[in-house]
């Protein structure tokens, strides 16, 4: 049996998958694979462990003519065509819950950065800009007291609400279903996207993106804001419309962004780089040691049991 990594990850998932007997080809190339490349290399693999970076449509998936598992190295799923896989008996798996806690550190991370400019401060200080205690050099927002809104209350979204209200910040959420428990944690209230978007100082998005999230964030959603607003996105790019918000920003309409996912990612609209009213990362939610491991580890356990003839632990159609 054969696996097929699409670029290197940590080491634990090729000895994992190597003590089952099974053979590991890992893509080398310090670089994202290429369409063509990904099915040269994929073609004859019994599983694959993929990134977000490549896309599984229906023209890849059926040059697979003998994979019986797709293990994404990411929560995030959407370069997969889960359906289309699933008609070809392909299983499909997801890292949940190891990188809930990292990723929560990153959203959190952007709000305080954006709430107290600290770019803005990091790069006076290497620009030698720095010329003595001011009382309004880079005012910036107080956490104490405000309202966290988070779009989407599944376990990032929950992690990352209780750590803001760590900051003395109160709770509200949109969510489909409602989150009993969550509530009662952090006395968090369930309310419309609209209301959630017109009644909080600063936003947090945490949605899968998928044809009912794409653009869920659009021009009309942005223009509820208020007018001293934060929001950041460690989700995914496409759910907010960029373009927009950029222009919001441009004119101040809103207090600041932060970004560690982007639309037409990597291509980084250069618009941005423009503002000083941003924080930007570059798609580093997960990237901690101990939470890459552990996404490596899951990815080669699934494929050792599905390869093994027993249930996926993170299947995700
Ligand atoms: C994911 O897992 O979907 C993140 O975006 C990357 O870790």
């Amino acid at each position: 049996m054969n696996v097929f990594i699409t670029r290197e990850i940590p080491q634990i998932a090729k000895q994992l998958l190597e003590k089952n007997n099974i053979t590991v080809k890992v893509f080398r190339p310090k670089r994202n694979i290429s369409e063509s490349e990904l099915i040269k290399y994929s073609k004859n693999a019994d599983a694959i462990i993929s990134l977000l970076t490549e896309k599984f449509d229906q023209k890849t998936i059926d040059q697979l003519s003998k994979c019986k598992i797709i293990a994404n190295y990411a929560v995030g799923f959407n370069n997969i065509d889960i359906q289309y896989a699933k008609s070809k008996g392909i299983i499909v798996t997801n890292t949940p819950d190891v990188l809930t806690d990292a990723t929560a550190e990153i959203a959190v991370s952007l709000v305080l950065a954006c709430a107290r400019r600290i770019p803005e401060g990091e790069r006076m200080m290497r620009e030698e800009k720095f010329i003595g205690w001011e009382p309004n050099l880079l005012k910036g927002i107080q956490l104490t007291g405000k309202t966290f809104g988070i779009i989407g209350a599944g376990r990032i979204g929950q992690a990352t609400a209780k750590r803001m209200k760590g900051f003395g910040c109160k709770i509200i959420y949109y969510n489909k279903s409602k989150k009993v428990d969550f509530e009662k944690e952090v006395n968090a209230q369930k309310v419309s996207l609209n209301s959630l978007l017109k009644k909080s100082d600063i936003i947090s998005v945490h949605v899968p993106l998928n044809p009912s999230t794409n653009n869920l964030i659009d021009n009309t959603k942005l223009d509820l804001l208020k007018e001293n607003a934060i929001i950041v996105n460690t989700a995914r790019g496409e759910i907010i419309d960029e373009k927009y918000l950029i222009k919001m920003l441009k004119s101040k309409k809103i207090f600041s962004a932060g970004f560690d996912v982007y639309e037409n990612e990597p291509k980084i609209n250069k618009d941005l780089l423009k503002l000083n009213n941003v924080v930007l990362l570059p798609h580093i939610g997960s990237a901690t040691i101990e939470t890459r491991d552990e996404m490596a580890k899951l990815a080669a356990k699934n494929i050792v049991n599905v390869l093994f003839g027993k249930k996926p632990l993170t299947p995700v159609n």
